[in-house]
């Protein structure tokens, strides 16, 4: 398995591996824009194909996942571990001091992986997802601190 930083050009693939994680997936023109957006970036991971993809933000002192998706063939083998470390090194390298997320309180191998790695909840947004069915799920607010993990 690589990883690799990826740009506005490989949106299309990008988005593929995000429709096999979420319905509906993101598109590669919201892809697209998201990373024409100060201090965004992606990474891919690929096998003989694309198997999963994180994308993240850098700003003033602050980072944050705004997504991350493993395609269901090749999860519980590391990659999202793999691509959410590699991501908050490289914030770290663009002297981020914390990293953010939201997932929803019910995901509990996003909340796993996330504690895991040294996430801990700072907040909750009420309601903040509105499934299919109408239900609406509340969202956990995890920090990082950069400082305090080995990256
Ligand atoms: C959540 C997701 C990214 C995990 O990807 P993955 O590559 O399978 O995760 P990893 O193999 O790196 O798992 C790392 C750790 O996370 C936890 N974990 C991952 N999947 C889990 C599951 N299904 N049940 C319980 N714990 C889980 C475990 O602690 C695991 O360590 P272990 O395998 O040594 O027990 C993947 O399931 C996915 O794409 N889901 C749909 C999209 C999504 O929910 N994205 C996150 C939104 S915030």
């Amino acid at each position: 398995m690589t990883l690799r930083a990826v740009g506005r050009d490989e949106a299309e693939t990008l988005a593929a591996v995000h429709w096999q994680a979420f319905s509906p997936g993101w598109s590669a023109a919201e892809l697209s824009e998201l990373l024409e957006g100060p201090g965004t970036y992606a990474l891919l991971a690929e096998d003989a194909d694309p198997v999963g993809m994180i994308l993240c933000r850098a700003v003033a002192g602050e980072a944050e996942i705004l997504t991350l998706a493993v395609v269901p063939q090749a999860r519980r083998q590391g990659l999202a571990r793999a691509l959410t470390l590699a991501a908050a090194g490289l914030a770290r390298q663009a002297k981020a001091e914390e990293m953010f997320l939201e997932v929803a309180v019910d995901n509990l191998a996003a909340v796993r992986l996330y504690e895991s790695i040294g996430f801990r909840r700072a907040g909750l947004r009420r309601g903040y997802y509105d499934r299919d069915d109408g239900v609406r799920v509340d969202a956990a607010v995890m920090r990082l601190d950069l400082n305090s993990v080995a990256l």
